[in-house]
């Protein structure tokens, strides 16, 4: 593999209306599609890594948000490294609960959607030491009103459950530069929340280079890679997520589908049409219901036309659980033999700790801490 991404004249014209700082999302968007282009012309130039917290199931929002791409990557023959970030857990909490149960579904999660374990890695960062141990000297290149403006870490801290911010809170975006930078990952499919996390991995590899790299690069500059699909709403209509008690996950059983979806918030209009803006509930089941038929949901519109929520219901239920069953079947599967799940992981965790050696040996020998 190729650490540095060809630079297209396109990719140049990209890069150079990009802020210094922040990276705007419409830079980003520019930017993904010449990736894209890039991406399809030569996937072995591409390594991706990208993970979750292990907090419990993944759901549908997560899915058409970021999952969906990693396997679709994938199959384009990009090599893809998953972390399950279970450090990143005390982020926002005193306790990280069930971990080893939470760690075990996001690996069945993952495989139910395709993620082939023989082609990709997946891996904990509690099993990669190295990986961790690159945090030091990432956190000596950032200040620390950088980690103090960083928009995502100051949401995160509004909707802590934390009497007190812990310094964990404030460096753990650096602990996700090593978590991107150790295997060298030129591309992260992410959404737009992580855009400040990605913008201060580039600033680290940067300035590693430069500080240390003796004119040679030791870690590419990565880039972002922003999904198409639009934002899926929970089904109270707020923003889908598994403690609001609102989320689809992969795992539910159509019936639990069934009951989730008809108990979702619509209007009182009976006339279904897709408008997001003054029908934001509508709009989303919709979405939803059009992502898993392969359809717009302008079309899933005009089929229920003035058949009224319920019918609209209907459509959404059997869409999501036609759409899910294969996942849903291959879950099952998994599930029965968590000795082998335990092995895939065991066989992720090894292979990204030989990854992660390597590269604390090579930023070892250009700090000049080999002793
Ligand atoms: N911060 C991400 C989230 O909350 C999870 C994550 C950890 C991640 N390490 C990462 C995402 C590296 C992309 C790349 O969902």
């Amino acid at each position: 593999m190729n650490s540095a991404v060809p630079q297209t004249e396109d990719a140049g014209a990209a890069a150079s209306a990009r802020p210094t700082d922040v990276l705007g999302t419409s830079a980003a968007q520019a930017r993904s599609a010449v990736l894209e282009e890039l991406i399809r012309k030569d996937p072995g130039q591409f390594r991706v890594l990208t993970g979750d917290r292990p907090t419990g199931r993944l759901h549908l929002g997560h899915f058409f948000g970021t999952l969906h791409n990693r396997v679709r990557l994938q199959e384009l023959g990009v090599e893809l490294f998953v972390v399950i970030a279970d450090y990143q857990v005390l982020t926002d909490r005193d306790v990280a609960d069930n971990l080893l149960q939470h760690v075990e579904e996001l690996v069945l999660d993952y495989l139910a959607i395709g993620v082939d374990p023989a082609r990709s890695t997946i891996f904990t960062h509690g099993a990669v030491p190295a990986l961790n141990q690159l945090m030091l000297p990432f956190l000596s290149l950032v200040s620390v009103s950088e980690l103090n403006r960083n928009p995502t870490v100051k949401d995160e801290i509004s909707h802590s459950r934390q009497s007190a911010v812990s310094g964990l809170m404030f460096t753990y975006p650096v602990h996700q530069a090593a978590d991107i930078l150790f295997c060298k990952a030129n591309l992260v499919p992410v959404g737009q929340d992580q855009l400040p996390h990605l913008e201060l991995t580039r600033t680290i590899a940067r300035r590693f280079n430069d500080r240390y790299g003796c004119g040679k690069a030791v870690f590419p500059q990565p880039d972002a890679l922003l999904s198409s699909a639009p934002l899926l709403l929970g089904t109270d209509g707020t923003k889908m997520s598994k403690s609001r008690n609102n989320a689809i996950t992969l795992a539910a059983t159509a019936d639990e589908t069934a009951r989730l979806v008809k108990g979702a918030k619509t209007d009182s209009e009976r006339h279904i049409s897709y408008d997001p803006a003054t029908r934001p509930e509508v709009s989303s089941l919709l979405l939803l219901a059009g992502l898993c038929q392969g359809r717009t949901p302008e079309q899933v519109a005009a089929d229920i036309g003035s058949a009224g929520a319920a019918a609209l219901k209907k459509v959404v239920t059997e869409s999501v659980n036609e759409y899910l069953a294969p996942i849903r079947a291959r879950r099952a599967e998994y599930g029965q033999d968590r000795a082998h799940l335990r092995a895939i992981l065991g066989e992720g965790n090894e292979r990204a700790r030989a990854v992660a050696d390597a590269t604390l040996a090579e930023v070892r020998a250009a700090m000049n801490t080999c002793y």
